[in-house]
C-alpha cells in the first residue's frame, strides 16, 4: 500500500502552485540566497496585490487623474503613480535584502543599508507604466528589475548602472481584467494570476515560450512621418503583407499580448524623443530579460547597430532612455531586414 504523500502525487489533483511556494522551490537551486529573493518577491507581491485593489477602486475613492506636479521626464503625474510609488517604498523599504531602491518616479535613487547594515540587492521599479490609460480604464503594469548591490561602489546611481545582461530578476503585474504577474529569475519566464477569492497569485503557466512569428506590429503609427527610414519601410512591408496592427499604448499590456500571441512592439526614435521614449532600466530591460528567457529579442533598432541587444546597453544614468524593438525572433528580424536596407 503506498503511503499518503505517495498517494498524493499518483492523484489527479490539479497542482495548485502559490507565487510564493514557486519562488521558495526555486531559490532552493540557489542556497547562498539564503532566503532573500523571497523576502523580496513577496514584497513585489503584497505591493502588486495593493496596488491592483488601489487600481480596481480608483474611480471609487476619488484618486484618478493628475497629481499636479511632473516626474523627472517632465510627464505629468497621475495620483495613482505616486501611490503605487508609495506603496513599492513601503513594501520594499523594510526588507533587510534591500539596499537601494529606485523610481521612475524619483530623481534620485533612495539608500536604504549600507555597508555593515547588509543589504545584498537593488530594486529598480516603474511604478505604474501607461497611466494615462487610467482614466480611461485601460490595462496598467508595473515593471521592475532586481541587481546585486556592489558594496564597494560608494554612488546608489552608480551601482544601479548595470547592464540589463545582469538582471538577477524581473518581472511585470498587469492590472488588466484580471491580475497577472509575470516573473523570470533566469530560468524561464513563469505567469501567476492573483485569485481574489484567496488573495493569492497562483501559477498558471510555467516556462512560456513566444510563438516564433505572428503577423501584428505594435507600434504609435502616428509618429510614422518622424519614424527612421528603415521603419518606415518595414511598415510599408508589414501592410504588403497582412499583418494586423494592435496599439494599446500601455507597454506592459502591448508586451504581454506579444509574449502569449506573437508579433512585435516597436518604439523607435521620434523628432520629440530622438534616442526612443521608454527608458532603459525599468522599462525595456526587463521586458527583454523577460522576452530573451521566453525565446523572443529584444534589440535597440536604430543607429548604426540596430541588432545590438537592448540588454547589453551599459548605462551612463538611471532614468537613460532608448529606442526598442521587442518580440517574436522571426519578426524582430523582419523589422531589422528593413532597417539595415540601404
Ligand atoms: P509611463 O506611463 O510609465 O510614463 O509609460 C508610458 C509609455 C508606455 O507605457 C507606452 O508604451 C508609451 O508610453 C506610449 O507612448 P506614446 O503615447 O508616445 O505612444
Ligand atoms: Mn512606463
Ligand atoms: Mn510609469
Amino acid at each position: 500500500m503506498s503511503s499518503p504523500i505517495e498517494a498524493s502525487r499518483n492523484s489527479h489533483f490539479p497542482n495548485l502552485m502559490s507565487l510564493q511556494s514557486f519562488i521558495l522551490r526555486e531559490e532552493e537551486r540557489y542556497p547562498s540566497a539564503g532566503g532573500d529573493f523571497t523576502w523580496i518577491l513577496s514584497a513585489l507581491s503584497l505591493a502588486a496585490k495593493s496596488i491592483a485593489a488601489k487600481v480596481r477602486t480608483a474611480r471609487i475613492e476619488d484618486v484618478l487623474g493628475e497629481q499636479g506636479g511632473a516626474n523627472v521626464h517632465g510627464e505629468t503625474q497621475q495620483k495613482l503613480d505616486v501611490i503605487a510609488n508609495d506603496i513599492l517604498m513601503t513594501c520594499l523599504g523594510n526588507r533587510p535584502s534591500v539596499a537601494v531602491v529606485a523610481s521612475e518616479e524619483d530623481e534620485e535613487p533612495t539608500i536604504l543599508r549600507r555597508g555593515s547594515q547588509g543589504g545584498k540587492y537593488c530594486v529598480i521599479f516603474d511604478p505604474l507604466d501607461g497611466s494615462s490609460n487610467l482614466d480611461v480604464c485601460v490595462s496598467v503594469g508595473t515593471v521592475f528589475s532586481i541587481l546585486r548591490n556592489d558594496p564597494n561602489i560608494p554612488g546608489a546611481a552608480e551601482t544601479l548602472q548595470q547592464p540589463g545582461t545582469k538582471q538577477l530578476a524581473a518581472g511585470y503585474i498587469l492590472y488588466g481584467s484580471s491580475t497577472v504577474f509575470v516573473l523570470t529569475t533566469g530560468n524561464g519566464v513563469h505567469m501567476f494570476v492573483l485569485d481574489p477569492a484567496i488573495g493569492t497569485f497562483v501559477l498558471v503557466k510555467s516556462n512560456i515560450q513566444i510563438p516564433r512569428a505572428h503577423r501584428s506590429y505594435s507600434v504609435n503609427e502616428a509618429y510614422r512621418h518622424s519614424f527612421p527610414a528603415g521603419i518606415q519601410r518595414y511598415l510599408d512591408w508589414a501592410h504588403q503583407h497582412d499583418y494586423s496592427s494592435r496599439y494599446i499604448g500601455s507597454m506592459v499590456s502591448d508586451v504581454h499580448r506579444i509574449l502569449l500571441q506573437g508579433g512585435v512592439f516597436l518604439y523607435p526614435p521620434t523628432k520629440k524623443n530622438p534616442t526612443g521614449k521608454l527608458r532603459l532600466m525599468y522599462e525595456a530591460n526587463p521586458m527583454a530579460f523577460i522576452m530573451e528567457q521566453a525565446g523572443g529579442r529584444a534589440v535597440v533598432g536604430s543607429g548604426p547597430e540596430p541588432d545590438r541587444r537592448v540588454l547589453e546597453i551599459e548605462p551612463t544614468g538611471i532614468h537613460q532612455r532608448t529606442s526598442l524593438v521587442i518580440g517574436s525572433p522571426d519578426e524582430v528580424a523582419n523589422v531589422l531586414t528593413h532597417l539595415k536596407a540601404s
